[in-house]
């Protein structure tokens, strides 16, 4: 029956379950009405964050949808969210909602002039090159001299493509580059600002470097980290300034991607907070706000989602069918199998295991086949095949 849906209906079965889930979020109070419509907007390119897509259907139209989905399911993730039943009983939207008024522009409290990455891969040298284009001197730290190399020549080839395209000149060019200092060594992150650390998804590695970079970092110094899916808060606890270590999560491309969510821990001071996200503003970054919670705003709706369309797969709609109809109906830049085999299938498991641990949902189980490509090692695009084959 599934392999007769329409675009149309490929696209409902998708979005409803992921505008359910933000109303839920904003519900619960865990980020603004503006940052959770920001984040699916500067975060994934889409056209509309999903509270105004839910205002413009109409509530009473999204509720609906949700209530014959979970008449068939029973799935609690289409069950309509409390606030949607009490707006449509009221005939208002989520914009009617208070929202707290504007909030005052953030300043930098902190001074910052030269910022430091550590890590060598697609993370790490797109927010070294974020950095270095927008003036401030950066170091990035890699494990050998062939990966400090590689971010330099990744680094290089985009300002290539900036230039053929007539963004950027020569001497332009030259400038970031001459602003670029690579190294192997983490003792010479002694006097930067502000270090992002984008290196392994690991617990234990990260906790290591934490520890490290107290050690070496000046006392006033910023430690952030990119994490997607690690506890900022157990970073935090292995440095002896638990106050300056903050979230930083920037998406991927990130010289593309508008977003970074700036993630504070209970123990981040405000004016860390504060800097982190002036800072944002001052690279050409939008920033939103939240706490420190597995998939923070953007990808606790986005992974779920993800996840349903391999679902969806799974009981016969074909790949190319349901990225076509996601195009094509909800206007979003990839179909959810391309942006997998971007992010890397490895990586989008970990994330919705994390979901699934962390918020208990049955529906949020990782889907079969995404474990068995994972198994198979068809990672997406950085292994030539994922869902789609790049050889
Ligand atoms: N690095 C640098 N620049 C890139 C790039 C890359 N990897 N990919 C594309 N670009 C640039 C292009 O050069 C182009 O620049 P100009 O506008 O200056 O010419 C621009 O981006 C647009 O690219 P294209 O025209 O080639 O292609 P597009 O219009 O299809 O856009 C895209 C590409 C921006 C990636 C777009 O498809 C998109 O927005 N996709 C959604 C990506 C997304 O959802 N990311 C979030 C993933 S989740 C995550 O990152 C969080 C996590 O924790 C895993």
């Amino acid at each position: 029956m599934t392999e007769s849906l329409t675009p149309a209906q490929i696209s409902e079965l998708l979005l409803l379950p992921y505008l359910n889930h933000a109303v839920r979020m904003y519900e619960s109070g865990y980020a603004s009405r503006d940052d959770i419509d920001a984040g699916m907007r500067f975060g994934c390119g889409y056209p509309a964050g999903p509270l105004a897509t839910v205002d413009e259907r109409g509530v009473t139209a999204v509720r609906d949808g949700l209530a014959a989905r979970y008449a068939e399911t029973g799935d609690h993730l289409h069950q309509p969210a409390d606030l949607l039943e009490r707006l449509a009983a009221e005939g208002r939207g989520l914009a009617d909602e208070a929202s707290g008024g504007a909030a005052e522009a953030p300043r930098l409290r902190h001074q910052i002039a030269k910022v430091g990455v550590v890590g060598t891969g697609t993370m790490a040298s797109g927010i070294a090159q974020v950095f270095a284009q927008r003036g401030y001197d950066v170091v990035y730290v890699g494990r050998g001299d062939d990966k400090v190399a590689g971010v330099r020549a990744g680094i290089e080839k985009a300002l290539d493509k900036a230039v053929a395209k007539g963004k950027l000149d020569e001497p332009g060019k030259a400038e970031v580059l001459a602003r670029l200092t690579g190294s192997t060594s983490r003792e010479d992150l002694a006097d930067v600002d502000i270090v992002v650390e984008a290196i392994a998804e690991e617990l234990s590695v990260k906790l290591e470097l934490f520890a490290d970079l107290d050690r070496i970092c000046k006392p006033a110094a910023i430690l952030a980290t990119t994490t997607s899916s690690l506890p900022i808060t157990e970073c935090a606890k292995a440095t002896s300034r638990p106050e300056m270590v903050i979230g930083m999560h920037f998406f991927n491309p990130a010289p593309v991607m508008k977003l970074v969510e700036v993630v504070t821990t209970a123990q981040t001071a405000p004016e860390v907070d504060e800097t982190t996200r002036a800072l944002c503003a001052e690279v050409g970054k939008v920033a939103v706000s939240c706490s420190d919670r597995s998939g923070f705003i953007v990808n606790a709706l986005l992974f779920p989602y993800l996840n349903d369309a391999v679902k969806l797969h799974e009981s016969g709609v074909p790949i190319e069918t349901i990225d076509a109809a996601i195009k094509e109906q909800a206007g979003f830049p990839m179909g959810p199998f391309a942006l997998l085999d971007v992010v890397g299938n490895d990586v989008s498991l970990a994330i919705q295991r994390e979901l699934h641990h962390e918020f208990q949902e049955r529906g949020f189980e990782p889907a079969a086949l995404l474990e068995q490509v994972v198994a198979e090692g068809r990672l997406g695009r950085k292994t030539g095949q994922g869902f789609h084959d790049y050889a």
